[in-house]
C-alpha cells in the first residue's frame, strides 16, 4: 500500500529536550517497537511520541530464537523503513550483538544508524559501556543505555530471567546507571526489574527512564509492537498486554496504549515484578 506521509503530520517533532520536559513534568510517555514504514504512520497518528527499531525484530520479524544473529545491516535496513514512514516520533535504534564491542567499533556502526535515520542508539550492558557512551556522546550521537534483563546476554544470564531482585544486584544496577549517565548517557531503559526499583531509578536518575517489566512508575513505557497486538509466537511475557481487543483497529490498539500509559492503568500490578 502506497502511503504519502509527506502530509497529515500535524505534530511537532518530539526531541530529547521534551522527554525531559515530559520527565520533569510527571508526564509519562509512550514507546512501541517499529520494524516497518506502515506501522510507523499508524503509530504516528495514534500519538506514539517514541519509537524503537529493536533488535527484537530477529525473533517477531525473522523468526530467530533470539536477538543474537541481527546485524548492523539489518538495523540499518529496518531504521531506513521506519523512517520513511515517520512524522514526527523520536527514532531509537538498537545497536545488534557485538556491534559495540570496542568504543571505535561502537562508534563506527552508530554512525551507521544515525544516517539511516535514528535519532538515538540504544546498547545493552553496564558500566563496561562507560567509554563507549562518552565517546558516542562526545561526538553528538544520543544514547540509550538498557539496564536489567538485557536480551543480548541471554545466554549469560542463563535465560529471560527478572534482574535485580535482590539487594545486591539492585545496587549493581543502581550504581552502573549512575556510571552511564556520568559517561552522558540521555535514556535509561531498564527491562524485567521489581517495580519498586524501577520506582527508586527513574527517581533518583536525573534523565527520563523507559520500562518495560519495570513497574507503573518509570517516565515512559515501551512494548514490543507484535505482543502489544497479540501476535506471539509462544506464550506471551508477563510484562505484556493485548491492547488489540475489544473490536479494535490497530490504529485504535495503539491509540489505548497511549491512553493507557498517560492515565497509568497500564502496565497494572499483574504486569509486574515484585522483588
Ligand atoms: O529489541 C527490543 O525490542 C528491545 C525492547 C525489548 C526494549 O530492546
Amino acid at each position: 500500500m502506497y502511503t504519502d506521509t509527506s502530509v497529515n503530520q500535524p505534530r511537532r517533532p518530539i526531541t530529547l529536550s521534551k522527554l525531559r520536559k515530559m520527565k520533569q513534568a510527571g508526564e509519562k510517555f509512550t514507546c512501541l517497537t517499529c520494524y516497518d514504514a506502515t506501522f510507523t504512520y499508524a503509530m504516528n497518528q495514534a500519538g506514539v511520541e517514541t519509537i524503537l527499531v529493536g533488535d527484537s525484530l530477529g525473533m517477531v520479524v525473522q523468526g530467530q530464537d533470539s536477538t543474537l544473529p541481527v546485524t548492523i545491516d539489518d538495523m540499518c535496513y529496518h531504521t531506513a523503513a521506519v523512517k520513511r514512514g515517520n512524522g514526527h516520533a523520536f527514532i531509537l535504534a538498537d545497536m545488534p550483538f557485538m556491534s559495540y564491542s570496542t568504543p571505535n567499533q561502537a562508534l563506527e556502526n552508530a554512525a551507521k544508524l544515525m544516517q539511516a535515520g535514528a535519532h538515538m542508539v540504544k546498547l545493552e550492558g553496564g558500566a563496561w559501556l562507560a567509554d563507549t557512551v562518552k565517546l558516542l556522546s562526545e561526538r553528538g550521537i544520543p544514547v540509550c543505555a538498557h539496564l536489567g534483563l538485557t536480551p543480548q546476554a541471554v545466554h549469560k544470564l542463563g535465560g529471560y530471567k527478572v534482574q535485580g531482585q535482590d539487594q545486591t544486584q539492585a545496587e549493581l544496577i543502581h550504581q552502573e546507571s549512575l556510571a552511564l549517565v556520568e559517561a552522558g548517557a540521555d535514556i535509561l531503559l531498564y527491562e524485567c526489574i521489581p517495580s519498586a526499583l524501577g520506582k527508586t531509578l527513574t527517581e533518583a536518575m536525573p534523565v527520563p527512564v523507559i520500562g518495560i517489566g519495570a513497574g507503573a512508575a518509570t517516565d515512559g513505557q515501551v512494548l514490543v509492537m507484535h505482543d502489544m497486538l497479540g501476535v506471539n509466537i509462544g506464550r506471551p511475557a508477563r510484562f505484556v498486554k493485548n491492547f488489540l481487543t475489544d473490536g479494535r483497529t490497530i490504529e485504535q490498539a495503539f491509540a489505548a496504549y497511549v491512553a493507557a500509559v498517560k492515565d497509568g492503568s497500564f502496565p497494572a500490578p499483574e504486569h509486574t515484578f515484585d522483588a
